[in-house]
Formats: C-alpha cells, structure tokens, sequence
C-alpha cells in the first residue's frame, strides 16, 4: 500500500508519500510564514490561493523524490478538517479528484488525529493506549486514546489555545508572526527568578485549561516594566515557564487519574524545547514513557495525514465520492477503527 497524504489546513502546504512495507518515503512542507508575516496572522483567502499555488507541484515533486509516480499510489488521504475552508477544500478537491481517475480510494483525514499519531512515524514508538498531549495553534487537549478513532477528550482549553497564547503574547511583545518559536527564542535570554506568572486552573481539579488570562497578566507586567530588551526577555522567560508547568502538572494528573503509562506531546507548541525537557521529566521520574514528534513532524506536515490515511485505508476506511471539508469536526465524533 502506498499512500499520498496532503494537509492543506492552515499556512503550510504538506505533501508526503507513506509505503506499508517502506515507511515514510518522500515528504515536502511549504510554509506561507513570509506570504502573512506583514498582516502579523494568516489571512484565509492569501492562504487558500497558496495552496492552490503550491499543492500540484509538490505531489510531483515529492513522487520525484520517492522515485514513485502516480500509478504506484494505491490510496490518497488529505486533510478534512478542523481548519479555514477556504484552505482545506484545496487539498480535499485535488486528493479527491485525484483518487477518482487513479481509481482509488480516498480518506479525509483529521487533523488532530494525524498530530495524535505523529510519534508513530519515529523509530520509538508508542503503543496503544496512550495520554495525548495535543497542543497546536487551534487546539490544546488531554485525550486519552485507545486505538485509531477511539479518543475521549478529557479536558480542553476553555478560551486560547496554547499555541495561540504563545502567538498572542508575543505579539504584545512586539514581536513577528509566528509568535511561538520567536518568544521561546527571546526566553532563552531571559531570568526565570525575575517574575512569576500564574499557572492557570491548577488549584482546582479537572483536566481542563485556560491561557487567555496569562496573555492579560503579559501586558499588565509589560506595562509596569520599562520595556528594555531585558525586561521582554524576562517576561517571555516567565510565560513560557507557566505554560511548560501548566501542562506538566496537567499531564500528571491526568496520567494519575487514567493510569496511563505512555504520554504522547504533539502538535506546534510540542516543538517548543523547553516544554519537552520539562515533560521528559516524567520519564526519568519512572512516572511514564514519553513520546514526541521530531520538531518538524509537530508542526503541520503531510507525513502525518499521509500515515493516518495509510491506517485508515489498510483498515477499509475507504469514503464515498464526495469532496469532505469541515471547518469544525469534534475528535470524539471520528469512526474507530479496530
Ligand atoms: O500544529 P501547528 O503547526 O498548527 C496548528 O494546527 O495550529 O501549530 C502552530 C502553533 C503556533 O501557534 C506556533 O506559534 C506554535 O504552534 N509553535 C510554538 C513553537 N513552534 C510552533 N510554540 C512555542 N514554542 C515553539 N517552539
Ligand atoms: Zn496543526
């Protein structure tokens, strides 16, 4: 089986080829970062004509690159949702419409199921089941998962998303767009004893979180500071250290209450270095096994949707011909596969 995934969701155009027998043969990312950088966040329509732009190409470049053509494809996953419509009905028309004159099946995949399973694509992987640590731009969620399709949310951010605080913060910090990787960079430089941010919604229980509160407490610190280099630094330093934390004392718990011994961190905000240093606590603490990404499969990538299409299609998934693209699809509401 030999399947060709597209993720056409946001600002990144990715284009992978995954093989049952060979693995991960050829993948591609194309990212939009300059095309939005000047409006300081992705414009929907800049991003759909990107795509539009990019999505082709690369499949016959990343087909180049395996040495493969489009008569050895014997299935085609794209993006189906959650993410801009504008955006993911390119992917989904093209992988569409190209499994109907190759005559094979095609998938629409989630995209958080295919961050979920992206510590599968390394060579230490994870087994079923498993703690997801979801952390993206759109999304930041705990989810216990039980096999492919079989995933029960327990607990999820009540306002901004982690990888959308870190941008939001960042940008009060002056500083471009993408915020996430530019103010973990700036925090490097700065003093973690200088000030101390709050960890949002760990004094009571439950497995739910809410960041939108540390981007206010940002801008009251900023304020009151005199806003030299040192000081945005310092402040950089202390946000992240309560998001890290945050999901630190989070994922405890939850690996407490469920028993769980594997957790798996995906998603953008899972390339951040420091949270992965802080989570991999948990394995020397003998607590759990821990399993990432590498940074590059965290963020958005066809390698991801590509794998999850190939499990999906090995397992009969194969969907009727119509074009799926779907702005908002709970991950609960996914058809399991055993
Ligand atoms: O998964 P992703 O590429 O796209 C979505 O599905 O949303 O995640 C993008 C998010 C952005 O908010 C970005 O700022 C954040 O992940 N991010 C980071 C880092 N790298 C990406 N946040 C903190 N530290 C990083 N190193
Ligand atoms: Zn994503």
């Amino acid at each position: 089986m030999r399947v060709l995934g597209i993720e056409t969701s946001c600002d990144e155009t990715g284009v992978a080829l995954f093989d049952g027998e060979k693995g991960l043969m050829a993948h591609r990312l194309h990212s939009q970062t300059p095309l939005h950088k000047a409006h300081g966040g992705v414009v929907p329509e800049l991003a759909s004509r990107d795509h539009v732009r990019m999505a082709a190409p690369m499949i016959r470049e990343v087909l180049a690159d395996a040495g493969s053509s489009l008569s050895d494809l014997t299935g085609v996953a794209y993006t189906a949702g959650p993410g801009l419509i504008g955006a993911l009905l390119v992917g989904a028309s093209l992988g569409r419409t190209l499994a109907w004159t190759l005559g094979i099946p095609a998938v629409g995949i989630h995209h958080m199921e295919g961050h979920l399973l992206a510590p599968m694509l390394e060579s230490r992987r994870p087994e079923f089941p498993f703690l997801a640590l979801l952390v993206s731009g759109g999304h930041t969620m705990l989810v216990e998962v039980d096999g492919i399709g079989r995933y029960r949310v327990l607990g999820e951010t009540l306002d901004d998303a982690a990888g959308e605080a870190f941008d939001k913060t960042a940008k009060l910090l002056g500083l471009g767009y993408p915020g996430g990787p530019e103010l973990a960079h700036l925090a490097e430089h700065g003093d973690p004893r200088r000030f101390r941010f709050p960890r949002p919604m760990t004094d009571r229980p439950g497995l739910d979180f809410s960041f939108s509160g540390l981007k206010t407490f940002a801008l009251n610190v900023a304020r009151e500071a005199a806003g030299t280099d040192q000081d945005r630094a310092d402040i950089a330093r202390a946000f992240e250290d309560a998001v890290v934390d945050t999901f630190y004392i989070k994922c405890l718990r939850a690996l407490r209450q469920t028993g769980m011994r594997s957790l798996v961190v995906a998603g953008g905000v899972g390339a951040n270095r420091r949270l992965r240093a802080r989570l991999a606590e948990l394995r020397d603490a003998e607590v759990c096994s821990v399993y990432f990404p590498r940074p590059e499969f965290c963020t958005d990538n066809g390698a991801m949707i590509a794998y999850a299409g190939y499990l999906r299609i090995a397992a009969g998934c194969a969907e009727e011909l119509a074009i799926r693209a779907t702005a908002r699809w709970p991950l609960e509401e996914l058809s399991a596969v055993v």
